[in-house]
């Protein structure tokens, strides 16, 4: 069914479990990735930048996400990822989308609640969810890019005004995760979560998925993370495997030939990851 990020970040809290939240970047890479879901029997976030949004068009990626959650039986919120710009909150949100991020994190702490106040206001009247985010996360996504200098790690008593004052729906803080890391993996700051996650009662969210250990999820889960994001694993996976196959494909074979085999690495990957996130290794809520 289709769903809004809350619906199921409600659900995860209940089992100590975390929502795997998933980049798409072309619509070939999509039936895979909520199939991937289906034969784990969990929930999934599907999200695409504004500029995936609009390269295959909101109404278009709607439609294929509701079918899909219907057809599938399979609990989707289709979110918008780190939309800074009114216009395409907006879009999102007419076209169908159920979930957005308004990232405000490069503003100043009182224009960022002035900000996503707003659009908490225009999202929920509406029956959409909303991100927001506090502190920064590193490294470089779709043209934002923070260096680490300009790494803002989350206060804790930031995110309790920020909570209040706003009422998102869910949180992305900063804790030492880095965008598009794919070649090592960050020290994630787990003390700070805790900080964090002891003053505000609302689902944290992790960016920059990528490049967190795996070691490190359950401690994560245990501390408040409900939505998890993961891209560049997917992005650079399917672009290795879709590589290799043009390579050895005849220029007039099928499409198929290439593109299948990538997606069908999307999928495993998407798969593996949900297979933590839902944390079966640690005392679920429900025993
Ligand atoms: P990665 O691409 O580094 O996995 O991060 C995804 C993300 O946080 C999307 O906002």
């Amino acid at each position: 069914m289709y769903k809004t990020l809350k619906d199921l970040t409600n659900q995860a809290e209940k089992l100590n479990m975390t929502v795997g939240a998933f980049n798409m970047h072309n619509l070939e890479m999509l039936p895979g990735m909520i199939r991937g879901a289906k034969e784990l029997g969990a929930p999934i976030v599907i999200q695409t930048s504004v500029d995936t949004a609009k390269y295959i068009g909101y109404s278009v990626i709607v439609a294929v996400v509701k079918q899909l959650a219907n057809e599938l039986m399979v609990d989707v919120a289709l979110h918008l990822d780190h939309a800074r710009d009114f216009d395409a909150i907006k879009d999102a949100i007419d076209a169908g989308y159920s979930s957005i991020m308004f990232d405000g994190s490069n503003l100043p702490f009182k224009e960022n609640i002035a900000k996503t106040k707003l659009v908490v206001e225009y999202a929920h009247t509406r029956g959409v969810s909303v991100e927001g985010e506090l502190g920064t996360i590193g490294g470089t996504e779709e043209g934002i890019s923070v260096s680490e200098e300009d790494k803002v790690y989350t206060r804790a008593e930031d995110a309790v005004v920020f909570v209040r004052e706003t009422e998102v729906d869910a949180l992305a803080v900063g804790i030492g995760t880095n965008h598009g890391q794919f070649k090592s993996k960050t020290d994630v700051q787990v003390p700070l979560l805790k900080e964090i996650h002891s003053v505000v009662d609302v689902p944290l969210v992790i960016h920059g998925g990528t490049g967190v250990k795996e070691e490190d999820y359950p401690e994560l889960i245990n501390n408040g993370i409900r939505k998890f994001n993961v891209g560049t694993e997917l992005l650079v996976n399917w672009t290795q495997e879709a590589k290799e196959c043009f390579a050895e494909t005849a220029v007039n074979k099928s499409l198929r030939h290439n593109i299948i085999p990538a997606n069908e690495k999307v999928k495993e990957i998407v798969k593996h990851k949900i297979a933590l996130f839902m944390n079966l290794g640690e005392k679920s809520n429900l025993e």
